[in-house]
């Protein structure tokens, strides 16, 4: 309001016909002093950020409750109090003076050769946040802010150099959020090689946002949101730069560069008045620059318990330090005699990062075919890929490595083909694994297409026969098991023998169904977001948990098996054990052991159940699911990221041990599971985290939230997604009650008082608390929360304000909130996709 008046009263003092958005000639913007964007989306004028009293000239959004600074003028010489004045000096460039007198010089827009006729100058704040200076008659720029970043790339800013005029533009991170002043971290388009984006820690490669390939960055795994955003990316002999534009004008969004050295884009909210942050980079331990050394690469879903792994043809330097898990080494040349020895090959590695580009020979005019050709013949060509993809046309150009090669890495879904140079005897290794490889994989799908042949063929014999003796049979919806005739199925059992697995129990259909009353609706124990689960009894009568993949899982048979074979080894006193699996026509089944206790959510949520969960039993049951996580994201050999993690897929058995159900279950369901972006959102309301509802953006860090909801839950007896308060979520209640410090309040009241020492329960809510806040980076990980809920003597970090996630924000489907460029993933989340509501285990 005041700043409105201000405004006001400046434009009185000042009418000479000019517009609210420009400061004139002989105009003097004192301290208070604003202007504002045509649009009122931008204001420029003098700020203190944070705590700070000393007093800064920038551009932020004019309309937000919270001032968000995009650009700062004099961000390492600030003015110590309000004398500030902003005007134009002689030559036509705007200046910054510390007073009214004009001699002590703060900043200035320095570009006085460029102005012709410097009484015809004006300056203006335009819509897309933008401080220019121009002739307003020719319309001619002489100078813009978007020229000079600071921490913030706004749509349709440019970032990158120009070949001539060495005009560099990158940006610079604030010091502290006190403090705009030139940070520690930058990132910049590198000149040198192939241009490639670059994220530094002074002089220090901290993060490599790579090249540009047609349609991303090999840095960034994501695909962009084309509807949203349109990214361009040009390298010509004039310049090289990236800019992106946003399509529908009311998505507001900036991707800032944070004092941390994180890069992250932010999209507002405006119903919630809030900033969304979406996925950070960098983001896991193989975005690290070079952290696997010279030739090795990063595999973060490495079957190996490294994810460091030595490019075809390498082995570690230092096997020793490889074994202590310090890569830095690197790797060497497996046979230095070898190289260029004629009948050489090469191996081709898939879904790469490409290597540091800085010392890679580029040529855009060739294809692939003769980049292999021109890396051959040259003996010091030690790999080559494609240059860019044509979005029709596919790879084109060549790039060429010529020494070490640095900064690989891998992804589960998105990346481009290495080819990396071997010897002969290299390649007749490779090439003898993936053969064999290839052969087995077609004994196994021409044995299985025959078995599915066999089986419609008696399928068909069947109908016929039923349609002949019309005998009057039950007959099931969902499942008409017309097959199960056990005389005709015998030579199809003889099949199956041939491609059984020998490691994996795999179960017949017939035994599922027969075991489970043919998934008769009195054994259905619940339906989740990977299919449904029923009870069942074999018939020496051990009883089975049949969890019974919805159809759509999009898996082949054979990663299907590969993957439940690999599930089915982790074993842990927290998780529930898979006995086996069924795959046939085109169900597919995972086995379990069966847990008669009932899953956690018919003890917690109920009233009478719930009195006989004491203290300790709870504690204990914290502690045993937190173990559980625990081993499936870093025990593990496979690293899994449960995403369902919720009250009713945690089971107790006879001695109230929590078991983990449904691990896995992403992995075997197939698709792009553990690097953090899906299409399919599955999961449940109220333990799903922001980024993973909204953006499909799931990590370890989006379990460890859904276990913060679980603690808080079970602290407090109340379901998450149900709770009605006027917070509508419990922990919006949970937060507000441990601001104004009263958060014992919600404690379980049928727990008798006596049974619990109050400050243990108030370290469990403030784990609960730490767990489920908003930023990702701020959530502990597991080995931390198993640290904390194991040893009374450490301190907690205080919780910042929790994500809160609310039913209604999530089906409202919220415009392009979700959705980024760079940093961010095409995500479409149908909201279909999300169903879950009930119980496994009731
Ligand atoms: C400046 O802004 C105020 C308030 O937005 C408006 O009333 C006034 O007409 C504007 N003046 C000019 C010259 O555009
Ligand atoms: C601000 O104050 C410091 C010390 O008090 C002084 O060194 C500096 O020159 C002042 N800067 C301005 C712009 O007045
Ligand atoms: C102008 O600047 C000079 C030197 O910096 C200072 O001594 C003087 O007091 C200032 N004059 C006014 C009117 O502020
Ligand atoms: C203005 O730019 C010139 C070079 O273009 C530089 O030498 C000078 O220091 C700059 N002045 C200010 C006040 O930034
Ligand atoms: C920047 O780096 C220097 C030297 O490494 C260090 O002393 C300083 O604390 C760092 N500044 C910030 C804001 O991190
Ligand atoms: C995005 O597309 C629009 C039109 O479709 C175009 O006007 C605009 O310049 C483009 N922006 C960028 C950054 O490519
Ligand atoms: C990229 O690799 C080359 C050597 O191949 C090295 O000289 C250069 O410094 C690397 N680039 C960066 C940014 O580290
Ligand atoms: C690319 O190659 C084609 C034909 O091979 C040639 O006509 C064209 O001039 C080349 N372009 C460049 C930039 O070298
Ligand atoms: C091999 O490639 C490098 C880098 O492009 C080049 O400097 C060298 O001359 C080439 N050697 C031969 C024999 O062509």
């Amino acid at each position: 309001m005041k700043i409105f008046f201000i405004i006001i009263f400046f434009l009185l003092r000042s009418c000479v016909g000019g517009a609210n958005d420009t400061i004139m000639r002989r105009q003097s913007l004192r301290d208070g002093d604003v202007i504002v964007s045509e649009g009122k989306r931008f204001a420029f004028g003098y700020f203190s950020p944070g705590n700070s009293k000393l007093r800064y000239v920038g551009v932020w959004y004019a309309q937000m409750n919270k001032q968000t600074v995009v650009w700062v003028a004099n961000r390492d010489h600030p003015i110590n109090d309000t004398s500030g004045h902003i005007k134009f000096n002689s030559g036509g460039n705007l200046c910054v003076y510390a007073s009214a007198n004009e001699t002590e010089l703060i900043w200035s827009t320095n570009v006085s050769d460029r102005i012709l006729e410097p009484s015809l100058v004006v300056a203006r704040v335009s819509d897309s946040g933008n401080l220019v200076l121009l002739d307003p008659v020719t319309g001619r720029v002489f100078w813009e802010s978007f020229d000079h970043p600071t921490d913030t790339f706004l749509p349709f800013m440019r970032l990158g150099f120009t070949r001539k005029d060495g005009l560099d533009r990158f940006l610079t991170s604030w010091r502290s959020p006190d403090d705009p002043g030139s940070g520690n971290y930058t990132l910049r388009l590198e000149r040198r090689g192939f241009p490639q984006t670059m994220m530094y820690n002074g002089l220090t490669p901290l993060w490599r946002g790579g090249t540009w390939t047609g349609q991303r960055w090999s840095g960034v795994p994501e695909k962009t949101l084309k509807s949203i955003f349109n990214i361009s990316f040009v390298n010509n002999q004039d310049e090289v730069s990236n800019t992106y534009g946003v399509l529908d004008a009311s998505v507001v969004t900036r991707l800032v560069l944070s004092e941390a050295g994180i890069l992250q884009r932010f999209t507002w909210n405006g119903r919630e008045k809030r900033w969304i942050g979406l996925r950070p980079n960098p983001q896991e331990q193989c975005d690290d620059y070079a952290y696997c050394g010279p030739n090795g690469y990063c595999d973060p879903l490495s079957r190996d318990t490294f994810e460091c792994i030595c490019l075809p043809g390498y082995k570690p330097k230092a096997p020793g330090d490889w074994k202590l898990r310090d890569p830095s080494g690197g790797c060497t040349r497996r046979d230095t005699t070898s190289v260029c020895r004629g009948r050489e090959g090469f191996v081709k590695l898939k879904r790469v990062k490409i290597p540091n580009t800085s010392a890679a020979s580029v040529d855009m005019n060739v294809t692939l075919k003769e980049c292999e050709v021109t890396c051959l013949r040259n003996c010091s060509c030690v790999a080559y890929a494609s240059a860019y993809y044509e979005s029709e046309g596919g790879p084109r150009g060549c790039l060429t490595w010529h020494g070490d090669m640095l900064d690989t890495r891998t992804y589960s879904s998105s990346g481009q083909d290495l080819f990396v140079r071997v010897d002969k005897a290299e390649l007749e290794r490779w090439n003898r694994n993936g053969s064999s490889r290839k052969r087995r994989l077609f004994l196994i799908l021409i044995s299985l297409i025959l078995a599915v042949m066999l089986l419609m063929v008696i399928f068909l014999c069947f109908v016929r026969k039923r349609q002949k003796s019309k005998r009057h049979k039950r007959s099931s919806k969902t499942f008409a098991p017309s097959y199960i005739d056990f005389g005709e199925s015998l030579r199809f059992e003889e099949l199956q023998d041939k491609a059984r697995n020998r490691e994996l129990p795999l179960f017949e259909l017939t035994t599922i169904a027969a075991a489970t009353d043919e998934f008769s609706f009195q054994n259905k124990l619940g339906e989740g977001g990977f299919g449904s689960v029923y009870k069942g009894v074999l018939e020496n009568g051990m009883e089975i948990a049949v969890k019974r993949l919805s159809k759509n899982s999009g898996q082949g048979v054979v990663e299907f098996k590969n993957e439940v074979k690999l599930i089915s080894k982790l074993q842990h006193r927290n998780l529930v054990r898979i006995l086996g699996c069924c795959v046939e026509l085109d169900e597919k089944m995972v086995i379990y052991e069966y847990l008669p206790n009932k899953s956690l959510d018919y003890f917690i949520f109920h009233e009478e159940q719930r009195a006989m969960l004491d203290w300790p039993t709870r504690i204990d049951i914290i502690r045993g699911i937190a173990r559980g996580i625990l081993y499936l994201h870093h025990d593990s050999r496979l690293r899994i990221i449960h995403r369902d993690l919720k009250a009713s897929n945690i089971l107790l058995d006879n001695e109230m041990i929590p078991k983990i159900a449904d691990f896995g279950m992403a992995r075997i369901f197939g698709g792009n599971q553990i690097e953090g972006s899906t299409n399919r959102v599955v999961g449940t309301y109220g333990y799903m985290s922001p980024e993973y509802a909204m953006d499909g953006q799931f990590s370890i860090k989006s379990d460890v939230y859904s276990f913060g909801v679980l603690i808080l839950e079970i602290i407090t007896g109340k379901k998450n997604s149900g709770f009605k308060d006027k917070f509508s979520n419990l922990f919006g209640h949970v937060w507000d009650r441990w601001e104004k410090g009263e958060v014992t309040e919600i404690i379980d009241k049928s727990m008798d008082a006596e049974t619990y020492d109050e400050s243990e329960v108030m370290k469990c809510i403030h784990i609960g608390l730490l767990c489920v806040q908003e930023i990702v980076s701020d959530r502990p990980d597991m080995p931390t929360v198993v640290l904390m809920l194991g040893h009374n003597a450490i301190d907690l970090p205080s919780p910042k304000h929790p994500a809160f996630m609310t039913r209604k924000r999530r089906e409202s489907n919220d415009g392009g909130s979700s959705s980024g460029v760079w940093l961010s993933g095409e995500n479409g989340i149908s909201v279909n996709d999300v169903t879950l509501t009930s119980v496994y285990g009731r």
